[in-house]
């Protein structure tokens, strides 16, 4: 149980990047600098058999009271789902048991709109800890990349530049353009080598890229032409990308740009539903209409819900007193 409370404790540093004007945009992350180095960045080295893996059965629907805009599973406490939502709510669930653990404003949210540089606030305390500057338009996305022992950040802007931070001294290093110009998230393999980017620009045409050395290697095909949203994408296992796109979430094979399959979690799901794995890619977290979020299980993810049901009390108490 040791390890599972220091990841609890750790976990508790989740940050939260404030973002002009759109609130579709609102993003948070779980600071993974702060969690051991043995769990940070490790890649899995067990794949998917097949795509009958992908986590495609709907298992849990939950109501988080407000629209889900930002979801993160905990790294190693697999079925804990850490929800930020269009009004500044937090929301962290044990989804096994469907027990929302937490729930928080955070008005510091809101007390920055239309400034540039943009910043990212520790929600567990509001101190803010680091500041993006340099970029000429208001900052997008954010995504923490760890990679040889050392923390670096993406940070999109809505001009399409995106540039590679190093945290110790946050300089930015490396400065690209991404495709689609507006709307642009980062976003990596779980083994780090391989860098993806998805964006919308402003007439809905959505892209999911490969990048290789500061340039496109793959374009992923398979888009509604005009996205009604900003589409939202995740990778999971170091082998599939997927993507909430036309009211349904689609997958691809990281080395094929033709669509793999499309699955519409039993309907209810907005135009562009926000997605996250969980880290084994077990369970796929999907926002529905209605506050709703569903929770996506393969086989693998069934057997998890069940073992989590009943959380740890230990757990449980921690996670209690420490919101107090
Ligand atoms: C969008 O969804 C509709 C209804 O399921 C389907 O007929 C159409 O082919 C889809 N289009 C794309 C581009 O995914
Ligand atoms: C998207 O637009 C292109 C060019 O206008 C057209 O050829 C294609 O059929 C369209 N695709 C869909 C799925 O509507």
């Amino acid at each position: 149980m040791g390890k599972s409370t220091e990841a609890a404790k750790s976990w508790s540093v989740a940050s939260v990047l404030n973002l002009p004007f759109l609130s579709c945009c609102l993003f948070f992350h779980i600071m993974k600098a702060n969690l051991p180095v043995s769990f940070a960045g490790n890649g899995h080295a067990q794949t998917f058999n097949a795509p009958d893996d992908l986590p495609k059965t709907v298992m849990r629907t939950l109501n988080q009271g407000s629209n889900p805009m930002s979801m993160d599973f905990h790294p190693i406490q697999q079925t804990l789902l850490l929800v930020g939502t269009d009004v500044g709510e937090i929301g962290l669930w044990e989804v096994g048991s469907r027990e929302r653990l937490v729930s928080k404003n955070f008005k510091v949210w809101h007390l920055n709109a239309c400034s540039m540089p943009s910043q990212v606030w520790d929600a567990g305390n509001g101190a803010r800890q680091y500041t993006f500057a340099g970029h000429e338009a208001p900052v997008f996305s954010v995504c923490p990349y760890y990679k040889e022992n050392i923390q670096y950040f993406f940070s999109a802007s809505i001009d399409g530049r995106v540039k590679i931070w190093q945290c110790d001294n946050m300089r930015s290093r490396v400065d690209f353009e991404a495709p689609g110009r507006w709307c642009t998230t980062m976003a990596y393999s779980a083994d780090g080598t391989r860098i993806f980017s998805c964006g919308t620009s402003k007439n809905g045409e959505s892209y999911i890229v490969e990048w290789s050395g500061g340039n496109v290697q793959r374009t992923y095909r398979g888009f509604r032409n005009r996205s009604l949203g900003v589409v939202q994408f995740d990778t999971t296992k170091n082998r599939f990308l997927a993507a909430g796109d036309n009211f349904s979430i689609k997958f691809w094979d990281m080395d094929n740009v033709q669509l793999l399959t499309t699955v519409d979690a039993d309907g209810g799901l907005p135009a562009c539903p926000r997605i996250r794995f969980n880290k084994d890619g077990t369970l796929l977290a999907v926002s529905g209409n209605e506050n709703g979020i569903k929770i996506l299980a393969n086989v693998d993810g069934m057997r998890l819900l069940r073992t989590f049901d009943s959380l740890s009390n230990d757990l449980l108490q921690h996670l209690r007193l420490g919101q107090s």
